[in-house]
C-alpha cells in the first residue's frame, strides 16, 4: 500500500511537471506548425500543391434575372416592376494552370473557371426562357458617345442609326444569350464605324468567360511563412495588396515566426480580393459555427465596405469622375468596365440606402439569401463555406437624343445577380476533420496530462487516506485507548 502511495504521488507530480515543461516549451505547437505547413506550403508534385491546383471544392454558381413587366410604362417614366427570375445554377470548376515556380517564394498561375447547367438545381431553362431587359449593349453605347464628347451632329447620327436598326432601349432575350453572350447588331454596327470604340461585337454578362482565365496572378508559395500561403502578391503584374483568394484566405497581420498560432483572430480583417469590382474588399468577424463537423468563423463585409465616400472615406475612388459620389451601397465600376454605366451592389440592395429598393418594384433585401459570407477554419486558415453575392446595375437617364431612352427616370435598374457558392468536397472535409482531431488532440495534451495528474494525486489521498486509517486502527487494539479518555 505504501508502495502504491508513492508511484500514485510521484506519477502525479511528473505529470504535472511534463504538462508545465510541455506547455512551455510549447512542444505540442511546434508539432502543430510542421502538421499544418505541410498543408501550406507549396513543392511540386506535393499534396498540398494537387488541392491547389484542382481546387477540392464544389461551387454552384446561381444566377437570377431581372424580367421588366413593364417596359413601356417605364420609357413613359413610371417606375420598374420587376421579377427575379431563375435560379439557372452552373457548376463552376476552378483550376490553375499554366503553374511556374519562381525564386522569391511565389508560384505564378492563370485561374480558369468552367461552367456546365445544374437542370436539378435550376428553376427554368436557360435556353427557353426569355427576359426583357434593359438593352445594355445600347446604354453602354449611349454612355460612351456622351463621354467622347463627339459633335452633336454625331449624336443626331447617332440616333438616327440607332432607330433605324429598330433598337430599343428594352430587348428579350434568352438567359444563355445573356450569360454566356450573342452578337449583337447595333455593336455589329458600332465596330464597324470605329472598332477601337467597339473592339466587339458580342455582349453577354459572362461572355468569354467559360474555359478562359482572368490573367496571370502571382501566388505567394508558403515556403519561408506559411502564414502567408497562397496570398495574391500580383495580379497582372500589379500588386494587390490587401489579398484574398478563392480557396486561401489569410489575416492581414503578420506573426511571430515561432510558435504556433491560430491562422484566424476574431479581430482580423480579410481582405478578398475581387476581379468584378477590380479591387479587394474587406470582411469582419459575425459568428462562431460548425460546418459539417468543422469548426468556422464567419467573416462578412460590413455595411461601410459598400458605403460612399461620406461614410467610408477609402471608397472615394468610386467616387467618379472624382467628387461625384452615389448613395450608400451602391459602387460605380464603370471605369473598371470599359466605360458601361455598370453600378454593383449587393443584391437586392441589402445594406444599400433605401432611396434604390423603393426606386424599382419587386425587391426584398434578405441577410440570409443576400450577404456575403466565408466561413473559415480558424486554427487551419481553409474555407469551409463560402458565398460570394453581387448585383449587377445599369445606370439609366433620359437622354434628349436618343428617342429610345423616352421620358425614362434616371436609376439605378437591376438586371441580374449572381450568388456563388462554395462548399468543400466530401473528401476534403474528411481530410480536414481528421486535422482538426489532431489539432484538438495536440492541443489537449497538457491538460489531459494535468487531468491524469490530478486523477493520480486523488488517488494518492484516498491511499493516503486509508493508510492513515489502518494506522490508527492499528492503534485501536492497543490497551491505551484516546476513547477511555471521552
Ligand atoms: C518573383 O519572381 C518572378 C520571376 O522572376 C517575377 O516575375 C515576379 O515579379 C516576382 N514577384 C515579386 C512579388 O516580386
Ligand atoms: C463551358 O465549356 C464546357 C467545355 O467546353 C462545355 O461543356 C459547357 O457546356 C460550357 N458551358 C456553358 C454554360 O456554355
Ligand atoms: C493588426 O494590425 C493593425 C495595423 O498594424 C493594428 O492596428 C491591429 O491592432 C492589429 N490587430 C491585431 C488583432 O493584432
Ligand atoms: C509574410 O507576410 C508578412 C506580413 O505581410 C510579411 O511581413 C513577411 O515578410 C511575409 N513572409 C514571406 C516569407 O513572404
Ligand atoms: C460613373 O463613373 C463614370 C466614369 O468616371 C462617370 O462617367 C459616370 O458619370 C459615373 N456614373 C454615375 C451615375 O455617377
Ligand atoms: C452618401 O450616402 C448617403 C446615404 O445614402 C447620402 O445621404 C449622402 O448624400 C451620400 N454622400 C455623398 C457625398 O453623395
Amino acid at each position: 500500500m505504501r508502495r502504491s502511495l508513492i508511484f500514485c504521488a510521484t506519477a502525479s507530480l511528473l505529470l504535472v511537471v511534463a504538462a508545465v515543461l510541455l506547455l512551455g516549451l510549447g512542444v505540442f505547437h511546434r508539432v502543430l506548425r510542421s502538421k499544418i505547413s505541410q498543408r501550406m506550403v507549396l513543392k511540386p508534385n506535393s499534396k498540398a500543391f494537387k488541392n491547389w491546383k484542382e481546387i477540392p471544392a464544389m461551387v454552384e454558381f446561381e444566377v437570377y434575372l431581372f424580367h421588366c413587366v413593364n417596359p413601356r410604362e417605364v420609357l413613359a417614366g413610371e417606375r420598374p416592376v420587376l421579377q427575379q427570375r431563375g435560379p439557372y445554377t452552373y457548376r463552376e470548376r476552378l483550376s490553375r494552370q499554366n503553374v511556374i515556380f519562381h525564386e522569391n517564394n511565389t508560384v505564378s498561375a492563370t485561374l480558369v473557371h468552367t461552367y456546365n447547367w445544374i437542370p436539378e438545381l435550376s428553376v427554368g431553362s436557360p435556353m427557353e426562357d426569355k427576359i426583357m431587359m434593359l438593352n445594355v449593349p445600347l446604354v453602354a453605347a449611349i454612355e460612351k458617345v456622351q463621354a467622347f464628347g463627339l459633335p452633336s451632329l454625331v449624336n443626331i447620327l447617332f440616333s438616327f442609326l440607332v432607330a433605324m436598326k429598330s433598337e430599343t432601349l428594352f430587348t428579350s432575350h434568352s438567359v444563355h444569350e445573356l450569360l454566356w453572350g450573342y452578337e449583337d447588331p447595333l455593336l455589329v454596327f458600332l465596330n464597324r464605324i470605329d472598332p477601337l470604340l467597339v473592339p466587339d461585337t458580342h455582349f453577354g454578362f459572362f461572355y468569354k468567360r467559360n474555359g478562359s482565365n482572368d490573367g496571370r496572378y502571382d501566388f505567394n508559395s508558403g515556403k519561408g511563412d506559411f502564414y502567408n500561403f497562397s496570398r495574391i502578391e500580383l495580379w497582372k503584374g500589379m500588386r494587390t495588396l490587401p489579398w484574398w483568394t478563392s480557396d486561401s484566405c489569410n489575416a492581414i497581420n503578420g506573426t511571430d515566426g515561432t510558435s504556433f498560432r491560430p491562422m484566424l483572430s476574431r479581430k482580423d480583417v480579410l481582405y478578398m480580393f475581387n476581379s468584378e469590382l477590380c479591387r479587394s474588399i474587406y470582411a469582419t468577424y459575425e459568428q462562431e459555427l460548425t460546418v459539417a463537423g468543422l469548426w468556422a468563423f464567419r467573416f462578412t463585409p460590413p455595411a461601410s465596405v459598400f458605403a460612399n465616400a461620406s461614410t467610408n472615406p477609402a471608397n472615394a475612388g468610386f467616387c467618379t469622375p472624382t467628387g461625384n459620389c452615389l448613395g450608400s451601397g451602391v459602387l460605380n465600376v464603370s471605369v473598371c468596365k470599359q466605360g458601361a454605366p455598370i453600378i454593383m451592389s449587393s443584391p437586392h440592395f441589402y445594406q444599400a440606402d433605401p432611396q434604390y429598393v423603393n426606386s424599382v418594384e419587386g425587391l426584398k433585401p434578405n441577410k440570409q439569401k443576400h450577404q456575403t459570407f466565408i466561413d473559415i477554419h480558424p486554427y487551419i486558415g481553409f474555407p469551409v463555406r463560402a458565398a460570394k453575392r453581387l448585383q449587377v446595375n445599369v445606370h439609366v437617364q433620359k437622354w434628349h437624343l436618343v428617342e429610345q431612352t423616352g421620358n425614362i427616370r434616371t436609376l439605378v435598374f437591376p438586371v441580374m445577380f449572381l450568388s456563388e457558392n462554395m462548399e468543400l468536397e466530401p473528401k476534403a472535409v474528411g481530410e480536414l476533420a481528421q486535422l482538426q482531431l489532431q489539432i484538438s488532440l495536440l492541443l489537449n495534451i497538457p491538460y489531459i496530462l494535468i487531468a491524469l495528474a490530478g486523477l493520480f494525486a486523488l488517488v494518492a489521498a484516498w491511499l493516503a487516506c486509508r493508510h492513515a486509517r489502518a494506522t490508527s486502527r492499528d492503534s485501536e487494539r492497543t490497551p491505551l485507548v484516546v476513547g477511555q479518555e471521552d
